[in-house]
């Protein structure tokens, strides 16, 4: 022993490849305890070590680069209690470790004996037993069958239909206690295959199914100068894995103990991992997290919604944070005169009861899934190049999400009656529950002169408002979000969602919404007297508007804001209330517009906390602007 411990220190600070015998072991040649056997690229070492500030022994393989990443552990369920651990390859090929008292702590499953066995470790990291006599190279056992908490390049993570056996990997129970923690990845193989992350039984996190270049819930992958993935699925297995770029730019995949799943790469330069990406971003990952027919949007405000044509399944507040009950179908489905609605940009929802055929077209898909009154959608299977294949979901659309940019169409069977109105408008899927009207981008388009500028009443805050006239010669106000600014997307949505819910004469009417693509769009009933600013700070203008006008338009805006306080379903405050804000219409009557600041409060709320200031300097009331109180608490409005 003691030649072969000098053995391997000369070959640890000497030419590697003299030693090429010292990758091996045989069943004339065993390792104890404080020795190791070392790949023959030098990449991984093989030995024994006692993880963190456990005191237990433990035989595994790590990066010779950094000793203390442990990418596969033997006995990870029985630590050995001393330094006398011994691991050996028997003439049956079994590959067997001893602890004093020559019991077995662990060994190989091995099916068949070879005449020769000879037990390497590769230098990818794959400890193997192979017949040292014979021109077999196939393994009859490997460590890469069996994986722990790391994904190595060459590893398999997914199911071999044939022999049953599954990849997957548990994270440890702690950095000091290797053994099988309550975390796992693995490719669930009901219906399209997807990868899931489970916490003992329960799905925490989905990254989804395999659509040609990624997993649906991670966008477009970009293609990166490290790693490339691969997936595979026919009759006989179903992996997913991953090559690297530059051999010696290592990266590996990690469930850490904590049930995160991370992409980590040396980086030469500084000597450590470096945490390239990291599967926990945002609530939307949780699994199911808006419920049945939800979908999410970590942008959104709510962040959940209900998909267009459903409606929240138990009502509720707006602000409620509860939503896994789901959403529910507003008109039940007629089966062959149903349509199908398209929503762009989403993570595709679970496959777990889908069905799929890798050569129909799109059109066949549609066709078949209109065919079968329980198909619930459809999309196309293979996103890669023109895009191959169908795939259709039964039963339930659960686990959805916004993923823009980046992520994939699907096609949703809605009762006809649900899409007239929707033609051709692109949902987001934060609109739930509203009563408006959606317009599309061609009527708008035709209505303003193609946002002519002859059109254009003036600038709002967060784009031009222009005047348009319907078809049926309705005049109207549309307020155009500015398609490069990525502000205003908040301020849109709540007023959306908080104007729609009102209606009184003396706040502005929306007469509905258009959102396509990166177009967002309000549309308003037109106020032909411009704004209250445009009379009274203007000189001659400012005549026009005698005693009893003056009279009648205060007394209308306090009736407003008396509503939107006091009346109305919700409890508003507007929080930018100026008289550029004050429309007029042909009467003279006032009527409140811009919600994109107002708040909403709960109905027997009468207090609220703002963290931002918001409104416009000159307009608010002093001890608002400064220290942040509202000068009065709601309550007190009563
Ligand atoms: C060796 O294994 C036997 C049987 O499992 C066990 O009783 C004994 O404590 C072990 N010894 C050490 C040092 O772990
Ligand atoms: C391990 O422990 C056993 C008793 O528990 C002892 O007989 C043996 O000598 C120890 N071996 C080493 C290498 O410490
Ligand atoms: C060994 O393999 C057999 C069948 O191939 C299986 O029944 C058994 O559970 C396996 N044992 C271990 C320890 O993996
Ligand atoms: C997807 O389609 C591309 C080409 O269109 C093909 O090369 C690839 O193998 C397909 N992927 C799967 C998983 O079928
Ligand atoms: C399935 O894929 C694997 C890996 O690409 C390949 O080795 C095997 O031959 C394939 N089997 C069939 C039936 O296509
Ligand atoms: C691979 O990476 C190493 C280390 O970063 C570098 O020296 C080598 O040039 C790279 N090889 C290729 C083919 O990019
Ligand atoms: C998918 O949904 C079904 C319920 O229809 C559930 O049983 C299954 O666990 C889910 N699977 C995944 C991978 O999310
Ligand atoms: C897939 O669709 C093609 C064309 O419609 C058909 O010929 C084939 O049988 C289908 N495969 C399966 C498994 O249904
Ligand atoms: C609809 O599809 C389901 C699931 O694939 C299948 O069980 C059912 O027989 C189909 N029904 C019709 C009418 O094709
Ligand atoms: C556009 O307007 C013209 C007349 O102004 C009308 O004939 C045409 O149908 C309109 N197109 C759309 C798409 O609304
Ligand atoms: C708007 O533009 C489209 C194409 O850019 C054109 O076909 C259409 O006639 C224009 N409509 C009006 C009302 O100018
Ligand atoms: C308000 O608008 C109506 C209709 O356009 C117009 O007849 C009226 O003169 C306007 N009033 C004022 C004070 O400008």
């Amino acid at each position: 022993m003691l030649v072969f411990k000098s053995l391997s220190v000369f070959c640890l600070f000497s030419f590697l490849r003299l030693c090429a015998s010292f990758d091996t072991i045989t069943p004339s040649h065993s390792i104890r305890d404080g020795e190791t056997i070392v790949s023959a690229g030098g990449t991984f070492e093989l030995g024994f070590f006692s993880p963190g500030n456990s005191k237990g022994r433990y035989l595994g393989i790590w990066y010779r680069i950094s000793t203390e990443v442990v990418v596969w552990v033997a006995n990870r369920e029985a630590p050995i209690g001393n330094h006398s651990g011994v691991l050996k390859v028997t003439d049956e090929g079994e590959i067997v470790l001893l602890n004093n008292t020559n019991s077995i702590v662990w060994s190989s499953n091995t099916s068949r004996a070879p005449a020769s066995p000879v037990v390497q470790l590769l230098d990818s990291g794959n400890l193997v037993l192979k017949d040292g006599t014979g021109n077999n190279l196939n393994f009859l056992w490997q460590s890469f069958d069996y994986p722990c908490d790391t994904l190595l390049p060459g590893m398999k993570l997914g199911k071999n239909f044939v022999t049953g056996l599954e990849w997957f990997l548990t994270s440890w129970k702690s950095t000091d206690d290797p053994a099988k923690g309550e975390c796992s990845i693995r490719i669930d193989t009901h219906g399209l295959p997807q990868l899931v992350v489970m916490k003992a039984d329960i799905i925490k996190a989905r990254a989804g199914s395999w659509n040609g270049l990624s997993f649906t819930g991670y966008g477009r992958s970009m293609p990166n100068p490290i790693f490339e993935y691969q997936f595979v699925l026919n009759e006989t297995q179903v992996y997913f894995g991953f090559t690297l770029v530059n051999s010696s730019v290592f990266s590996r995949l990690l469930a850490n103990p904590s049930g995160v799943v991370e992409r980590l790469t040396w980086m030469d330069r500084t000597h450590s991992w470096e945490i390239y990406f990291t599967a926990q971003r945002d609530q939307c990952e949780n699994y199911a997290y808006c419920g049945a027919y939800g979908i999410c949007n970590a942008n959104g405000s709510p962040v959940c919604a209900c998909l267009e044509g459903f409606v929240s399944k138990s009502p509720k507040d707006w602000n409620s944070v509860e939503w896994s009950d789901g959403c529910v179908r507003r008109t039940p489905l007629e089966c062959n005169r149903d349509r199908f609605l398209k929503y762009t940009n989403v993570k595709l929802p679970n496959t777990s009861s889908s069905w799929f055929n890798t050569t129909m077209s799109l059109e066949e898909c549609e066709g078949m899934c209109l065919k079968n009154c329980s198909c619930l959608a459809y999309t196309t299977l293979n996103i890669s190049g023109k895009g191959s294949g169908c795939l259709l979901w039964f039963r339930i659309l659960i686990d959805m999400r916004v993923l823009s940019p980046g992520g994939q169409d699907i096609y949703i069977r809605l009762a006809n009656s649900e899409l007239v109105r929707k033609k051709d408008c692109n949902h987001e899927g934060w609109n739930e529950d509203m009563e408006l009207p959606v317009f599309d981008f061609m009527t708008i388009a035709n209505a303003t002169c193609n946002f002519s500028s002859k059109n254009k009443l003036g600038e709002g805050g967060f784009g031009p408002v222009y005047k348009g006239t319907l078809q049926e010669g309705q005049v109207v106000a549309v307020k155009r979000l500015s398609t490069n600014s990525g502000q205003g997307l908040n301020e849109f949505k709540n007023e959306v969602l908080l104007i729609a819910k009102l209606q009184h004469r003396n706040l502005v009417k929306l007469l509905g919404y258009c959102i396509q693509e990166n177009e967002k769009m309000l549309i308003y009933e037109y106020m032909p007297n411009k704004s209250l600013d445009s009379f009274i700070f203007d000189h001659t203008r400012s005549k026009l508007l005698d005693w009893q006008n003056r009279i009648d338009i205060v007394g209308g805006i306090a009736r407003g804001l008396l509503y939107l306080h006091q009346d109305s379903r919700l409890r508003i405050i507007h929080r930018d209330l100026k008289a550029s804000n004050i429309l007029l219409d042909d009467s003279m009557n006032p009527k409140i517009s811009d919600f994109g600041l107002a708040r909403t409060f709960g109905g027997d709320q009468t207090d609220a906390e703002t963290k931002r200031i918001v409104g416009t300097h000159g307009y608010m009331s002093p001890e608002y602007a400064g220290p942040g109180d509202y000068g009065l608490k709601i309550g007190q409005w009563n």
